[in-house]
């Protein structure tokens, strides 16, 4: 099977055919690729798991048209959900909400809690919307990626993780290229679990409330363990100081490592120059990851962007694969 061109006549029917099957389909949406299948079905639902290797108790998101669906999937909407909901659907916002007693069982790995996320994205949203008229309201589809891997942004990365048995709907490279913001409004406080492109101070600002990191009340979002989103090659984050020193004392040829640093003065295949914008920076950094580990190197130094709220998303992504 492998890629389809999402535009070709025939793709998106063709997916929800196979998705009304049981089987499995890769997805764009403007934050990554999914990994989707029926959220209504906990042995289609199985296999993303076992394709994925992820652990049975890491719950997925349920990717949804709108509220409407949502509330199929709910046990009612908080007022954090809604305001979130209003705010940033269809777009890159994570609400976990309470869920509806035996709905969506596999996909919320157990949890009395499901996230829920409307993709703003034409190709997830036509082939959510083919589903939805075949009775299918959700769609769970966690990050197109081998567990604890970094995530894909273009269709050809969902096949480099999977093979070409995997249909894949390429609908070009990701606009955002991190994932959702989580924020879990199942309790009493929102809860920022993973921070993404929309802001704190934007989901806050819809909230009308300050958002509280996770603590020890928060429920588990192994998403959020340290090691994740990360490459093959060791990752070192430094800082620009730490950059500029290093860099002065480079050989030649630097055999087995690569540099991406907003301050490269270099001309090297394998020094890449971050740009100085967060946005840009987030669509580019899985990729640019891959494509160093796609030339072999072992050692992947990147210089630590500014520790302002724009970057929160970027430092969150980069911490997490320096922990590898
Ligand atoms: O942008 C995105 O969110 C992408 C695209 C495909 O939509 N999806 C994505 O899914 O990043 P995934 O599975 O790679 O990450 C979802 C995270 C995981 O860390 C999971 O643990 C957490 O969401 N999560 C899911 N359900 C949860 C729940 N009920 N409580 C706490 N955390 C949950
Ligand atoms: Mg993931």
């Amino acid at each position: 099977m492998g890629i389809v061109a999402a535009s070709h006549a025939g793709a998106i029917e063709q997916a929800a055919q196979l998705l009304a099957e049981r089987g499995l389909v890769a997805v764009p949406t403007e934050t990554v690729y999914g990994l989707a299948a029926r959220a209504d079905d906990d042995a289609a639902v199985a296999q993303i798991f076992a394709t994925k290797g992820r652990p049975a108790d890491h719950p997925l998101i349920v990717h949804v048209l709108g509220r409407d669906e949502a509330l199929s999937f709910a046990a009612g909407l908080s007022d954090a959900a809604e305001r979130l909901i209003a705010a940033f659907w269809p777009g890159p916002v994570t609400v976990i909400v309470r869920r509806s007693p035996g709905r969506a069982n596999a996909a919320a790995a157990g949890l009395p809690t499901l996230a829920l996320r409307s993709p703003r994205h034409p190709v997830a949203r036509a082939l959510l919307a083919r589903c939805a008229q075949q009775g299918i309201a959700g769609l769970a589809a966690p990050s197109a990626n081998r567990f604890g891997h970094v995530s894909p942004t273009t269709a050809a990365h969902v096949s480099d993780e999977f093979g070409p048995a995997l249909m894949v709907l390429d609908g070009g490279a990701c606009e955002l290229g991190i994932e959702s913001a989580i924020v879990d409004c199942s309790g009493v406080a929102p809860v920022l679990l993973r921070p993404g492109v929309v802001t704190r101070e934007q989901l806050e600002q819809a909230l009308a409330v300050s958002l509280r990191g996770p603590d020890e009340h928060s429920p588990p979002a192994p998403g959020t363990l340290e090691s994740h989103y990360a490459p093959h090659a060791t990752l070192r984050l430094m800082s620009s100081h730490e950059m500029q020193e290093a860099l002065q004392v480079l050989p030649a040829t630097i055999e087995g490592l690569a540099v991406y640093s907003r301050t490269a003065p270099r001309r090297h295949p394998l020094v890449q120059v971050m740009p100085d914008d967060a946005q840009a920076v987030a669509r580019e950094l899985f990729a640019v990851l891959r494509a160093f580990d796609a030339r072999g190197v072992k050692l992947i130094w990147v210089e630590r962007p500014p520790d302002t709220p724009d970057w929160e998303g970027v430092n969150d992504r980069l911490q997490r694969a320096a922990a590898h």
